[in-house]
């Protein structure tokens, strides 16, 4: 048996009240569309098909090459929808001999459930009389789903859409979730001949009644009900990310993290966290992000596409596209922009900034700095309030400090500028030029102590100051 999996994914998505198709809206960091496809992924060993039409351009630059596409230009119903994979799915998988069909908007379908659809299917084929498999759910409140009528001998009779419901058939609480694994053959046969609905639409549930009228019998598979609510609304979207939020907790719970609070915390399906770690309560963390062992993490953090190893702590902070080595640490209040690095054993406290810049281990900026464009070496101290002024209105530059270097408190780094192995700065520093070795600077504009004159004549400062003004005049 060779299953080929088909996604209807056409619909307008209206009621998200959106520019972004429907299927596109993320879940848990991945597109809802691309949970479905994995679960349609790892119920079968052939690439599935998706039905495209609304906002299909953007639909399909974010799939690529994962799935086959047919196009359904005009939304005539879900058998409709399907008719338009009839094409592909005979000409490309011939050897398809089942089609399983799900939805590109039911992100908390799991592959274990289709595929325990499509063993039953199995199981049961060798019956001729046999059309199909689909699943059922049972619902206290069976709002918006078509109705499942059973015939005297408790044998599915028929789905009945809920707007053709007769009153009774309303109160019935065995439910369609959409959800078919078809014969092939059986289906090519019968899909062209669902006849149009009075709404103009055909229906893929008439295939039920269809098929009994033929004498063949429809088999139905119990599924879970919480995994087959469709999104419709930005509502349902907050209760599909909740629930998967609650799944990726626990799947990280159970390999060993410690998830204080599940509910307040946000991890996307991407991320990879090492054993022994913990999460405290408020804490996000998104994108591709590694996290290693005996890390505390949180409370109040985000952390996004970001490498954090062994045993480092963020301490309400914020971490982005950044990586700290093993035992540094970041908080309260830190923020790591784009490319910062943090050495092994690296501290980093209240207030502080790193962009782009690396921090050799053993160095510490304990409070208030900006660190940006910096190449920092080893068990160096950053006072409070240092800055690299890194950005002269219209380029950036670095900053160079070596090892053992002590920066004394508000020191303005004006790049570009070197600080030499040991050099020393006093408070309140503006160092615009290159300091030796050991040497030693303060004031405005720093210089060596019993120096009356700023170094050099100023040149730096004036390059400083008036090259940018005069570059910034011109693009005014
Ligand atoms: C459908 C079922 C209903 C079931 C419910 C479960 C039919 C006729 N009814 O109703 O029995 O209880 O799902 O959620 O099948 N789609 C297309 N092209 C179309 C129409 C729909 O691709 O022309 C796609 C939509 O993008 C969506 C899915 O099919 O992903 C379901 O369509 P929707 O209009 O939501 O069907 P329901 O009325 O909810
Ligand atoms: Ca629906």
């Amino acid at each position: 048996m060779k299953v080929i999996p088909v996604l209807l994914a056409a619909g307008f998505g209206t009621r998200m009240k959106s520019n972004l198709p429907k299927v596109l809206h993320p879940v848990a960091g991945r597109p809802m569309i691309e949970w479905c496809l994995r679960s349609a992924e790892g119920a079968s060993d052939v690439i599935p098909v998706v039905v495209v039409g609304h906002g299909r351009e953007q639909v399909m630059a974010v799939l690529g090459d994962r799935c086959a596409y047919a196009v359904q230009a005009e939304l005539l119903g879900t058998a409709h929808a399907l008719q338009q994979a009839g094409a592909l799915v005979q000409n490309e998988a011939k050897a398809a001999d089942t089609v399983l069909v799900t939805y590109g908007d039911m992100p908390l379908l799991r592959t274990e459930t289709l595929r325990s659809l499509v063993d039953a299917y199995a199981r049961a084929r060798k019956d001729p009389a046999l059309a199909f498999a689909m699943l059922t759910i049972t619902r206290e409140d069976p709002q918006g789903f078509g109705r499942i009528v059973r015939d005297a001998h408790g044998e599915i009779a028929a789905i009945v859409e809920e707007v053709d419901c007769t009153n009774d058939q309303r109160r019935i609480r065995e439910l369609n979730p959409g959800i078919y694994c078809f014969d092939a053959a059986w289906l090519w046969a019968n899909l062209s001949r669902v006849p149009m609905s009075a709404k103009g639409e055909y229906y893929l549930t008439d295939l039920v009644a269809m098929a009994v009228a033929q004498g063949k019998r429809v088999l139905t598979v119990a599924a879970a009900a919480d995994e087959t609510d469709g999104i419709n609304t930005r509502v349902h979207l907050a209760q599909a990310e909740a629930h998967m939020r609650m799944r990726i907790c626990e799947r990280h719970m159970l390999a060993g993290v410690t998830i204080s609070d599940p509910a307040t915390t946000w991890i996307d399906d991407t991320v990879r966290i090492g054993t022994d770690s913990l999460v405290l309560p408020g804490t996000l963390i998104q994108g591709n992000t590694v996290i290693g062992r005996n890390a505390v993490i949180g409370p109040h953090s985000v952390i996004v596409d970001s490498t954090i190893g062994d045993g480092c702590r963020v301490t309400m902070s914020m971490v982005e596209k950044a990586r700290m080595d093993a035992g540094s640490n970041i908080g309260p209040y830190g923020h790591l922009r784009s490319g910062a690095h943090l050495g092994a054993g690296v501290h980093l406290g209240n207030f502080g900034e790193v962009k782009d810049s690396y921090l050799a281990p053993g160095t510490k900026m304990g409070h208030f700095s900006y660190i940006g464009n910096a190449r920092i070496q080893e068990n160096v101290n950053i006072g409070a309030g240092t800055i690299t002024c890194n950005y002269d209105g219209v380029h950036k530059h670095e900053t160079i400090v070596g090892r053992d270097v002590f920066i004394g408190s508000d020191t303005m780094l004006v790049a570009p500028v070197t600080l030499g192995d040991g050099a020393r700065t006093g408070a309140g520093s503006v160092v615009t030029h290159d300091v030796p070795a050991r040497g030693v600077v303060y004031g405005v504009p720093a210089r060596p102590p019993g120096s009356n004159r700023a170094p050099l004549q100023n040149e730096g400062i004036e390059k400083a100051d008036a090259a940018p003004f005069a570059a910034r005049k011109e693009t005014l």
